[in-house]
């Protein structure tokens, strides 16, 4: 009986003490932002919380899968710089990335021409340079489009080269528009605004390292202390319901607690909620999520704000057909011809394939190329069957290298498709016209909805982020950042409880 009684007194005094003492915090999404935020308020006591997520599986657009015998990456792939890269700094002294080659590959033509790979060498470390240090294009150096800024680099650049016809001028600037708008995703290098350079910063160093034989993936388990302690895992994992899709955030009650309710019709009733779900989830779904509705700058910053599309599709061969010459080629890049773009343009099967900017070698997975489809054609593909895009890219690849190369057909292939999953909508954010038109930022769409002084409904998420927005660190970054406002709310929260006792 007394057994029973301290039994039944600690398991009360244990839920009360749990109430009081630790808010009670609900992340929405399990992507590289959810799990950091998670991991940082776990580090700091805060052990009152839950990730609810709507996929089968953590990481969001960081997914890294078995492909052949593989890792490879459907989302996100490079680490974007070294100086001042939160995902670069966690995993630089565990010597498990490695730097890139320089870009370097060979053009052709999408019916088997090589163009002169001097010319496309010059024209393209003009435009790399000119995106990397000039294209710090401010507001006043180029008022409109990246589109309008690159482009008369470009043509300056092609007056070098007599052999530059018109028809070929014409087909380049086509392929550095799919360049530029695979960086950023809107369906057009018209659409992305100059002035979004000067806001976002590159992080110093190498802009593609990659994973080695890893994934990006890895990041998750390096955040979660899973790696490369797993004595040290923190419970994130524990905390994380799967196949959890959020469908209501009500922040109306008067006692400022939010309800959060999932498609099963479980209730979560929490303190604070921290929302990482994708800003194409936040377009999609915002009128119907919140209730009471969000606030009007919110809405139109969710609005105003870019959000795009990217495909990738990934190819495994018995060989390395691709690499015979061995020299330091790194892939092939297409130049389509403007009749071949007209005539895919004509069927809705074909359509997505003059998006495809080339094929590509995937480094230390030496029997891999990879298609890059930007912008609009990452949302038409995802309407064309794994066996017509299989067909199709072979198609492609031997129209284009079978003179050159003993093209063998590939033994396998993979494709990603962010656009049409509801709980992703596309790949990451930009800024757009739109965006400097309606004054739009990421910094008003990171700020908290606050209740009677205490923020209530927290965003993070790769978009929330003003510097490192559609990025891994920029992500991470952001949700950091929530946890921390957080962790400082009940710092400060405490230490005025505390202050009568202590004077
Ligand atoms: C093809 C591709 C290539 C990329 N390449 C790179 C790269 O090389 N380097 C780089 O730094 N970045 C890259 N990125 C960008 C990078 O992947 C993202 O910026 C980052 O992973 C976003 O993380 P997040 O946590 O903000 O969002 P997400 O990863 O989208 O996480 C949000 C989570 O919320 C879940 N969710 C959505 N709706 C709900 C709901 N209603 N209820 C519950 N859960 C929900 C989602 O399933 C998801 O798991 C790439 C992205 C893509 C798609
Ligand atoms: C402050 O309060 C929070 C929640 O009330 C608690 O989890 C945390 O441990 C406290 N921190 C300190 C430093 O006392
Ligand atoms: C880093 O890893 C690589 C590849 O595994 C290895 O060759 C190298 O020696 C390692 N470097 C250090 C400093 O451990
Ligand atoms: C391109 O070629 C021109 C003329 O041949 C040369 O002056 C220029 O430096 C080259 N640019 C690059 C980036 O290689
Ligand atoms: C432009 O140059 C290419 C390659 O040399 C050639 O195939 C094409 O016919 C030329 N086009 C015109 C209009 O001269
Ligand atoms: C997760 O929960 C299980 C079962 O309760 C436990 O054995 C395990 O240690 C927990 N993992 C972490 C990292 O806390
Ligand atoms: C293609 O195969 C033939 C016959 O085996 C060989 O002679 C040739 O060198 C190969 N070409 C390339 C580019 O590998
Ligand atoms: C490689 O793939 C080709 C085409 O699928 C097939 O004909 C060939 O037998 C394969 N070779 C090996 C060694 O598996
Ligand atoms: C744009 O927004 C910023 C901050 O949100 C504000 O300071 C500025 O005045 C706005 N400018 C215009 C033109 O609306």
């Amino acid at each position: 009986m007394l057994y029973y009684m301290i039994f039944l007194f600690c398991l009360i005094s244990g839920t009360i003490s749990e109430d009081t003492k630790s808010p009670r915090i609900v992340i929405v999404g399990a992507g590289a932002s959810g799990i950091a935020a998670a991991a940082k308020l776990l580090e700091n006591d805060f052990q009152n919380l839950i990730i609810l997520e709507a996929e089968n599986r953590i990481g969001g657009r960081v997914n890294t899968v078995k492909f052949d015998e593989y890792a490879v990456d459907l989302g996100a792939q490079w680490i974007h710089g070294e100086k001042g890269n939160v995902a670069y700094e966690l995993v630089a002294p565990l010597n498990i990335t490695d730097h890139s080659k320089p870009m370097n590959d060979e053009v052709y033509t999408s019916t088997g021409e090589l163009i002169d790979t001097r010319i496309t060498k010059n024209i393209t470390d003009t435009y790399l340079t000119y995106f990397e240090t000039t294209a710090k294009f401010t507001g006043d150096k180029c008022q409109r489009s990246v589109g309008e800024c690159i482009e008369h680099k470009l043509k300056d650049c092609f007056k070098k080269f007599p052999e530059l016809n018109e028809t070929l001028q014409e087909q380049l600037l086509w392929l550095f528009n799919m360049m530029q708008i695979g960086f950023d995703p809107a369906d057009s290098w018209y659409d992305i605004a100059a002035k979004a350079y000067s806001e976002y910063s590159i992080c110093e160093g190498d802009q593609a390292m990659n994973w080695r034989d890893r994934g990006y993936g890895t990041i998750l388990d390096v955040l979660m202390k899973k790696f490369p302690n797993p004595e040290e895992e923190l419970p994130v994992l524990n905390k994380t319901i799967l196949n959890a899709e959020v469908t209501k955030v009500d922040y109306s009650s008067e006692d400022n607690s939010v309800k959060v309710t999932t498609l099963d019709g479980k209730e979560y009733i929490a303190d604070h909620v921290i929302m990482t779900p994708s800003l194409g989830v936040l377009k999609a779904q915002y009128e119907t999520l919140f209730n009471p509705p969000l606030p009007e700058l919110k809405i139109k910053a969710i609005k105003g704000l870019g959000f795009g599309n990217a495909c990738k599709i990934f190819l495994a061969f018995n060989d390395t057909w691709f690499n015979a010459k061995k020299t330091n080629n790194a892939g092939f890049r297409i130049l389509w011809t403007k009749e071949e773009r007209e005539k895919l343009d004509s069927n809705p099967k074909t359509r997505w394939m003059s998006y495809a900017l080339g094929f590509f070698f995937v480094e230390h997975k030496p029997r891999l190329l990879y298609v890059w489809v930007s912008g609009k054609g990452a949302r038409l593909i995802d309407d064309v069957t794994d066996e017509e895009i299989f067909d199709q890219t072979v198609q492609m690849l031997n129209n284009m290298l079978s003179k050159d190369y003993n093209v063998t057909r590939p033994t396998a292939m993979i494709r990603s498709k962010w656009y049409q999953n509801k709980h992703f909508r596309g790949t990451y954010s930009f800024q757009s016209i739109e965006t400097i038109k309606t004054n739009s930022s990421a910094l008003q769409l990171s700020e908290p909805i606050i209740k009677m002084g205490k923020p209530v409904i927290l965003f993070g998420g790769e978009a929330t982020n003003k510097h490192y927005y559609s990025t891994v660190h920029g992500a991470i970054g952001s949700g950091w950042r929530e946890a921390e406002r957080l962790i400082s709310l009940y710092d400060k929260i405490n230490s005025t409880n505390k202050s009568p006792m202590t004077k």
